[in-house]
């Protein structure tokens, strides 16, 4: 990734509470490393945030997670200054917004930023129609127009018939969906949420999660998502930060924290996280498949290695490396004693047993069990890209994963 990408870049942003004026010396001793208790010990401010740095790309969903309290709010409200950072400073789209006058602030809020608050944030002299229209009131969208795309995000988020009550007239639930439409309905480049799933019932929940992603792969604006539920920090997430006291820990893929914790802390943390929701056909793969062209040329070789390796049989594949198709060990052996042309007993690879290497391991299993054959994976341009077999897949649900999985995978250090 390239600077380009980079919508957000936080940098050694602490936020402190407290102190009084002995806040620089809380500051000072924040950057000569003495632990939170000692700082308010000493100080009187308690460090809410601690020198946190993290970049966030384009079209990215990036998750905070931690325990209540370990500020996971107050991080995500001093991104656009709701709260004022003690220090630090935080780019977005190239600007230092530390160094925006107040009214400079407050049009980066309203025009390029939306925000969806832990405690909904609604304004309750407005019905529902009129808390989602506000956010394009203030960007001075012409009634009819803010109308109709109100209509459309309350829609989205389940709530048609509703657009006339009062947010008082809501059980919580709702008005944590009025506050997500409200945010929506602006198009931001950034969306900022806190916890805009946790008040919700399961099915409504995962709905909104679904829908959520869709958006995101659809309109492609970057997400920053405070929540504590890791089971929705590892669906959505593609980067997650975890929190503890005030301090970024790790900031990784899915994948990474699950297979890769950075200390025993995330470990316990991720421990009852599924590796099969979590890890990808890409984690288990084996990339050194046994191929060979269609016209079949080489097959001693190619037998040889079946043999060797007590596969099943050999993948098919053109010169751009595409599936084309599989042939059983027999079939290679038949073709090599000259009894039969070889080429008419290549199957086509059904996508019944191939995936994608993006895939869920919750969703290889059935294919796995379904055929003999390895599992072939796939990329976008129909390229093989690996395969999986049975006996890899019975070991990483076995929690053997640490020794398989490429752990020299990028982007673990939090940046
Ligand atoms: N205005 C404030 N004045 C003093 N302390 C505060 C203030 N706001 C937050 N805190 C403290 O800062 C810490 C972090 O609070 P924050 O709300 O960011 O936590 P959180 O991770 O969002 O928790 P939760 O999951 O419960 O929402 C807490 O200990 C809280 O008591
Ligand atoms: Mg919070």
């Amino acid at each position: 990734m390239n600077s380009q990408d980079i919508l957000l870049d936080v940098r050694n942003v602490s936020q402190i509470f407290g102190g009084g004026r002995k806040q620089q010396l809380a500051l000072e001793m924040i950057e000569q490393g003495v632990p939170r208790d000692e700082i308010q010990r000493q100080t009187g401010a308690f460090v809410a945030v601690r020198d946190a740095s993290f970049v966030v790309h384009r079209g990215e969903f990036f998750i905070i997670m931690g325990l209540s309290g370990c500020g996971k709010s107050t991080l995500l409200r001093a991104i656009i200054r709701l709260i004022e950072p003690a220090t630090g400073e935080i780019w977005i789209n190239g600007r230092d917004i530390m160094k925006l006058s107040r009214e400079e602030v407050r049009l980066l809020r309203s025009r390029e930023t939306a925000m969806v608050f832990q405690r909904y944030g609604l304004l309750p002299h407005r019905t529902v129609m009129a808390n989602v229209e506000f956010g394009l009131e203030v960007r001075g969208v012409p009634p009819q127009e803010r109308r109709e795309r109100a209509l459309e995000v309350i829609a989205q988020v389940g709530l048609e018939g509703w657009e006339d009550h009062y947010p008082s007239s809501l059980s919580g639930g709702m008005q944590q969906r009025v506050g997500v439409a409200r945010a929506l309905s602006c198009d931001p480049q950034l969306l900022l949420m806190d916890e805009p799933f946790s008040g919700l019932d399961p099915l409504i929940r995962s709905r909104m999660q679904r829908e959520f992603a869709r958006l995101q792969e659809e309109i492609g604006h970057t997400t920053i998502m405070v929540t504590h539920d890791l089971d929705e920090a590892l669906t959505l997430g593609d980067r997650i930060a975890i929190v503890r006291d005030g301090e970024i820990v790790q900031v990784a893929t899915p994948n990474e924290l699950v297979t890769n914790p950075a200390d025993e802390y995330i470990e316990s943390f991720v421990e009852g996280a599924s590796p099969a929701k979590v890890l990808t056909a890409r984690y288990i793969m084996d990339t050194d498949v046994i191929t060979i062209q269609p016209d079949l040329t080489s097959l001693q070789p190619t037998i040889q290695r079946v043999i060797d390796e007590r596969e099943r049989g050999s993948f098919v594949v053109d010169e751009s490396q595409r599936l084309v198709g599989r042939i059983w060990l027999q079939a290679l052996k038949e073709s090599a004693s000259g009894a039969s042309d070889g080429t008419h007993w290549i199957e086509k690879v059904e996508p019944a047993v191939s995936t994608s290497p993006d895939a869920p391991l919750f969703d290889v299993f059935p294919l796995v069990v379904g055929t003999r054959f390895p599992v072939a994976v796939v990329d976008s341009s129909g390229a093989l890209v690996g395969q999986i077999t049975k006996n890899k897949l019975l070991q990483t649900l076995m929690h053997d994963v640490d020794e398989d999985v490429d752990t020299a995978a990028p982007g673990v250090a939090a940046n």
